[in-house]
């Protein structure tokens, strides 16, 4: 029976340090002056402890897009970020539509075994919007797939929706909407506003978004199904969510690191490292945004974290993909956006980044209490660190960060799956 001593953190940043004993994966002991003997001892002076992050928005890329990130590197750079659990979205070629791909994603994760990889199914055939993909096998295969999909697509058709909805409800899953009604984002380019207009990019409008926000939390609340809001990006979204909670509708939603940290002056720069979708809005939406996820109208942070080619960025706007690396920078923008300002705490940051996403995926066994009894799924950050951003030196095997040499607070010097070690000191452990 392995043990290990966690010696000196802070369980969420609060009271006198405590050392934690873990055996077999679990906490066993928590307290000061823990026997060690025998025990591999980690010092943990100065860190917080926080239960290991879970990411409901994750494209690893993995089958189709390898070139750019595969499950072993992306849950690499998951460990990394401190990590725990990830969930792989669907769009990726072949679509994980049905229980074959969900399988081999699931089976991959396991493989690798840094991060507990969750594949998410797609909700329709091929990600095409029309017919439902076949739920209820996906639910009920190895995988267990209690997140369905269709992101970087919107499930448009109203119908389809609801019938998805009524589904989940049966399957006590959930649909991550990509919240975006097609006929308004058409040739879209970044946020419609003034710099887009001035740049000659074609408009993304807020009601984009918030149309179908409404569209769906209005479906949601008809069927008594649960949502969650993929990437909210505009203020609006936060008020239509506001609303729809104070009625009882059962609906999550999550922000990004990047529309919490970055606002559309980046269009300035006309770099496409910047574009991503939902583009970056307005500064007052990012502050609208970070005030609605300190108040609980956002329930939790999760990544987009969108591995591209240095082709399909390193071009004319128009013609780049959007999207943009998460994983490896979330802690630190949450640090920097939310913590040091003062809207959350590490307690705050613990709710964000794992108990809410672990509770709206349906993970039993992550966001669990730092407490005796409990899994040691662990993520041990130095509060005081900082680290400079450069893509070349993250897991992922695309580079596309906007974050390239900002100097960021906050790094995660521990994280813990079970007991096992997955990522220690800036290098994972497979
Ligand atoms: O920016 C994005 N990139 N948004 C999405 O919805 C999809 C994602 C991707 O797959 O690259
Ligand atoms: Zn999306």
């Amino acid at each position: 029976m392995s043990t290990t001593v966690i010696r000196g953190a802070k369980p969420y940043g609060e009271g006198d340090p405590v050392d934690i004993e873990i055996r077999d994966g679990v906490i066993t002991a928590i307290g000061t002056g823990l026997d060690t003997g025998g025990a591999e001892v980690i010092d943990a002076g100065g860190l917080v402890a926080l239960p290991g992050f879970v990411d409901l928005h994750t494209h690893l890329r993995e089958p189709g897009r390898e070139d750019t990130e595969t499950i072993e590197t992306g849950s690499r750079a998951a460990a990394l970020g401190g990590y725990t659990a990830v969930f792989a979205m669907a769009n990726t070629d072949p679509v994980a539509d049905n229980a074959v791909v969900v399988e081999h994603v699931w089976r991959r994760g396991r493989e690798v075994g840094l991060v507990d990889v969750h594949p998410v199914g797609a909700v329709t055939v091929g990600l095409k919007g029309e017919q439902l993909a076949e739920l209820g096998t996906m639910a009920r295969s190895a995988a267990r797939v209690r997140v369905f999909s269709d992101d970087g697509l919107c499930v448009a058709d109203p119908l389809v929706m609801r019938r998805a909805l009524e589904y989940t409800r049966a399957l006590d899953a959930v649909i991550a909407q990509h919240a975006e009604e097609p006929r308004l984002t058409v040739g879209a380019q970044a946020h419609e506003g003034e710099l887009a207009a001035r740049l000659g990019l074609a408009g993304w409008p807020a009601v984009a978004e918030e149309a179908i926000v409404a569209r769906d939390c209005l479906l949601a609340k008809h069927v008594g199904a649960r949502l969650h809001v993929c990437h909210v990006s505009t203020a609006g979204t936060a008020d239509v969510l506001r609303w729809a909670k104070e009625r009882g509708t059962r609906v999550s939603a999550e922000v990004t690191p990047h529309h919490l940290l970055l606002d559309d002056e980046r269009l300035n720069t006309y770099d496409p490292v910047n574009k991503v979708n939902p583009p970056l809005r307005t500064a007052s939406d990012a502050k609208a945004l970070r005030e609605a996820l300190a108040a609980g109208t956002l329930d939790c942070v999760a990544t987009d974290h969108a591995p591209h080619a240095a082709q399909d960025k390193d071009c004319e706007w128009s013609a780049a993909r959007p999207g943009m690396l998460g994983l490896q920078t979330a802690l630190p923008i949450v640090v920097a956006t939310m913590v040091e300002p003062g809207l959350l705490d590490w307690r705050g940051v613990a709710r964000v980044m794992s108990e809410r996403p672990a509770e709206i995926g349906g993970l039993p066994d992550q966001g669990r209490p730092i407490a005796v009894g409990e899994p040691a799924t662990l993520t041990l950050v130095d509060p005081a660190g900082r680290w400079t951003v450069r893509g070349a030196e993250l897991a992922s095997i695309a580079a596309n960060t906007p974050y390239e040499g900002m100097d960021l607070p906050g790094t995660v010097v521990l994280t813990l799956l079970r007991g096992e070690v997955t990522a220690r000191d800036g290098k994972a452990t497979a």
